[in-house]
């Protein structure tokens, strides 16, 4: 039985998977930059987003499950700038009964549609900045060519039998169900009819002659790989889910399909009356983009991180881990899992009209504001929930006003005329707190501002690693508001240039703060790649000064040489974010695709 806590966890929809642990641990030096020499930096890394169905047009909840895997792997090239250490793939699943049944409806050939719905993905994606560096669908030769190549090696290593198999069939999570998860709904009409009890989905029974892989042979060899790796599923708790899942029995598999039920599919190789099993096919997309069964695939394999919803866990962590050491290879590294996104309360469905469009959300509240509200609210371990009200409250007051308020204030010609990076004054600032003296004029909570920021890049990092990346947003934030205090406190706009006694703490006060906003621009570029760039243009920052490896935050302050000091402010670009008005901004809630 699995706990309420965890059955909270998983929501209805409920499912899940698994992994190894990833060396690439942050460690620092000096004042607070992340050292690109002890982060693995020649170690290859291979990010991936789950590819999306394309029976729909995309939601928020596919771009958010996207946008993670695109600020994960933005984070990591920021560790380690050079490119070719990573890899990111998204793409579209096209195979499966879901899609053959979509096509059917619509009145289109599965072709048509495929290749109509594909498209959407790519420009969203490609309008959300989603950095991808691969995009594949499972329709092209190359992945079918992969996918057979790995049904051969299952059966070639004696992991796949013929045999009857009885049971119920979800075409909308394209999978089986045990009696147990299934359960009987009323029809309006009075009749009643079986549902899926995890997703709600309509369920059909089916018996056929298919090819059945060994799952059960598995189940072992997966609690040992999870009990070594603990960090091989992130957050912790659904790791614990999946253990808890390997605890009950865990049947062999269906691996494919009567091709007279499922054309729409890749043949099994040397048996056409049979399909295999979408589940199966889909999954090797992430063997397929980098080159299997080439050699060369074995560069980018197990260095992967899998990011998904919760919903396809034990697709991620039972099925795929099973199939990998199958066919003689190490499963993934690290599995992170999402939680999902609801509108008003429920869950997005086309039926109840709630979906909300993400290319209507962009063009609202702009690309980089949207990417900020969604990986800023979302929390991996619970679901969160959407409305329109709460975009333009968060982003109006850490983005316009906490933000865009602080490089106004430091960066106005009014109070910065000569817009340079001035001069840090250290009898003003001494690094050493507490000492008295008529220079000085430092108080604790300045102190308590420096040490807060320049442990700051070292919080995101351990935020990324553990998948928190709204926790690495909330510490951003709190800092941000922690530099507006100290320039509250200050009130440079009191100060006279012309005095010398209130010049050099003026431009301490500015330096100082300056100095905090090129970290919260250099941390800020995986979530706000154009705002980051705005900001850090504007404050001067060159390309090659903003990885992480080149964050030595306040050198002044620690007595070493600041290449800031005194070099004259980038261009003014206007306001950084605009103030988003809130009757303007309203979607449409039902969206209809
Ligand atoms: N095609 C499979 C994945 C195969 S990967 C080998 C699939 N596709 S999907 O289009 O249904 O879902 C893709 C991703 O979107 C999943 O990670 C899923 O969890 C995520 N989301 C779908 N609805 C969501 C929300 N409402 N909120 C957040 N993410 C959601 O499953």
């Amino acid at each position: 039985m699995l706990r309420p806590s965890v059955l909270r966890l998983l929501g209805r929809t409920g499912a899940s998977r698994i992994s190894l642990l990833e060396d690439f641990g942050p460690r620092y030096y000096g004042s607070g930059s992340l050292s690109a020499r002890d982060d693995a930096s020649d170690a290859r890394a291979y990010f991936t987003t789950p590819i999306f169905y394309v029976n729909a047009a995309p939601h928020i909840g596919h771009l958010y499950s996207a946008l993670l895997a695109d600020a994960l792997c933005r984070h990591r090239r920021l560790r380690s700038p050079s490119t070719a250490a990573t890899r990111f793939s998204t793409g579209t699943d096209e195979h499966g009964l879901k899609i053959q049944q979509a096509a059917a409806t619509a009145g289109l050939a599965p072709t048509e549609l495929c290749d109509r719905v594909s498209e959407q993905f790519q420009q969203l994606f490609q309008e959300a900045g989603i950095s991808c560096t691969d995009f594949i669908r499972t329709t092209e030769a190359r992945h079918r060519m992969a996918v057979q190549q790995f049904w051969g090696v299952l059966k070639s290593r004696g992991l796949l039998y013929k045999g009857l198999y009885e049971g119920w069939y979800c075409a909308s999570d394209e999978c089986f169900l045990p009696e147990a998860k299934v359960t009987w709904q009323p029809s309006p009409s009075g009749d009643s009819f079986p549902v899926s009890l995890e997703s709600g989905h309509p369920v059909s029974w089916t018996k056929e002659e298919n090819y059945i892989f060994r799952l059960s042979q598995f189940r072992e060899p997966l609690q040992r790989w999870l009990r070594g790796n603990p960090l091989a599923i992130t957050p912790e708790p659904f790791h614990h889910v999946v253990l808890q899942w390997l605890d009950e029995e865990l049947p062999d598999l269906s691996v494919s399909r009567r091709s007279s039920h499922l054309h729409w599919g890749i043949p099994v190789p040397g048996d056409d009356s049979q399909t295999i099993y979408v589940w199966l096919d889909a999954l090797v997309n992430y063997l397929t983009v980098i080159g299997y069964p080439n050699a060369e695939f074995k560069s980018w394999w197990p260095a992967t991180s899998h990011i998904i919803g919760k919903d396809i866990l034990k697709f991620h962590a039972i099925y795929w881990p099973a199939f990998l050491l199958g066919a003689g290879m190490s499963p993934p590294q690290r599995i992170y899992v999402h939680s999902h996104w609801t509108v008003c309360g429920q869950k997005m469905s086309k039926s109840l009209g709630n979906v909300v469009d993400p290319k209507t959300c962009l063009n609202r509240y702009t690309v980089d504001g949207f990417r900020y509200f969604l990986l800023r609210q979302g929390v991996p371990n619970w679901d969160c929930d959407y409305y329109d009200e709460k975009v333009v409250k968060l982003l109006n007051s850490e983005l316009a006003d906490a933000l865009g308020g602080l490089l106004n204030r430091c960066t106005a010609k009014r109070i910065n005329p000569s817009e340079t990076y001035p001069v840090f004054c250290t009898n003003c600032f001494p690094s050493e707190p507490g000492l008295v003296g008529s220079s000085v004029r430092a108080q604790a909570e300045d102190y308590a501002l420096v040490s807060a920021v320049a442990t700051l890049p070292k919080q995101v990092a351990d935020h990324y690693d553990n998948f928190q990346i709204y926790k690495a947003l909330e510490a951003v934030s709190s800092c941000v508001r922690q530099t507006n205090g100290f320039v509250q406190r200050h009130a440079p706009w009191k100060l006279n240039w012309e005095s010398p006694v209130d010049a050099p703490w003026l431009g301490t006060v500015l330096h100082v703060a300056l100095e905090c906003l090129r970290v919260f621009g250099t941390l800020l570029q995986p979530v706000t790649p154009s705002l980051a760039d705005k900001l850090l243009s504007r404050l001067g920052v060159s390309a090659s000064e903003r990885s992480l490896g080149e964050l030595y935050f306040l050198p002044r302050f620690y007595g070493h040489p600041c290449p800031f000091e005194g070099r004259r402010l980038g261009p003014e670009t206007g306001v950084l974010f605009p103030k988003l008005d809130q009757c303007r901004t309203w979607v449409v809630k039902a969206h209809r695709t």
